[in-house]
């Protein structure tokens, strides 16, 4: 489903290069619940990025469901994207001039789903935010929007999640209840997760560990 050899990528800093992917292999089978744990600026956001084909690395090829992502143009790598790929953002990215509503519902009108509204309510639903629809982003508290942004990602029901610290605003409780979620969908539709998280307990319920330290990759003993 995911697959990488030799992920490596590199950003001109004021005093050379700074090299922040240090030649990453990594495959994951379709269904699978992996977790990327590593301190922070170890590069876990970096390459959750580019796996979701989001970015660019500087050299290496990834894969994705078999197709080589790295070499298309930015439409075709964005087909692909809309096609298997869907994204909860470290920071959320949500609209700030739409509502909680509004926010989950744009991609689906843009993929032209048929009921994008019942499924946006749905969602949100499923998030525990049935009673913020009309909210805007700023009226909303960090662990709500990052709901906001899951019941987003959620919605549009793609093969593969990934998520950046996905219940890093969420209390425990909270916390809790996203990560049921998430295995949900995973066990119902067989969505492959890709997680970056600081959360043990979620890091735990997934099929296996991975550690970032300064741009490489180990997989844990779980
Ligand atoms: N575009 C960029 N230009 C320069 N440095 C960057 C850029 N993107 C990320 N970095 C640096 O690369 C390192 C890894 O960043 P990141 O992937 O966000 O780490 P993490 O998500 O593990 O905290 C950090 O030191 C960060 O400052
Ligand atoms: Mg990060």
């Amino acid at each position: 489903m995911i697959k990488t050899e030799q992920l490596q990528h590199q950003v001109p800093v004021t005093d050379g290069v700074l090299t922040i992917l240090k030649g990453i292999n990594l495959s994951i089978k379709r269904g699978e619940s992996i977790a990327i744990v590593g301190a922070s600026g170890s590069g876990k956001s970096t390459l959750l990025g580019m796996l979701a084909g989001l970015d660019t690395p500087s050299s290496g090829k990834i894969l994705l469901d078999g197709t080589e992502i790295t070499q298309l143009d930015e439409e075709k790598r964005s087909a692909v994207r809309s096609k298997l790929v869907s994204f909860v953002f470290q920071n959320f990215q949500l609209l700030s001039s739409l509502n909680a509503l509004e926010n989950v519902m744009l991609p689906l009108e843009v993929a032209n789903h048929p009921q994008a509204k019942q499924q946006a309510i749905e969602f949100l639903g499923r998030v525990g935010l049935a009673e913020r629809h009309t909210h805007f982003p700023r009226q909303l508290s960090g662990g709500e929007q990052q709901r906001v942004a899951l019941a987003r990602a959620f919605a549009s029901q793609a093969p593969i999640l990934f998520a950046d610290e996905p219940t890093g605003n969420l209390d425990t409780v909270t916390g809790g209840k996203v990560a049921d979620l998430l295995f949900a969908m995973n066990k119902e539709a067989g969505t492959t997760l890709v997680l970056v998280t600081h959360d043990r307990a979620l890091a735990q319920r997934c099929t296996r560990q991975y550690l970032m330290t300064a741009g490489e990759l180990a997989e844990l003993d779980t």
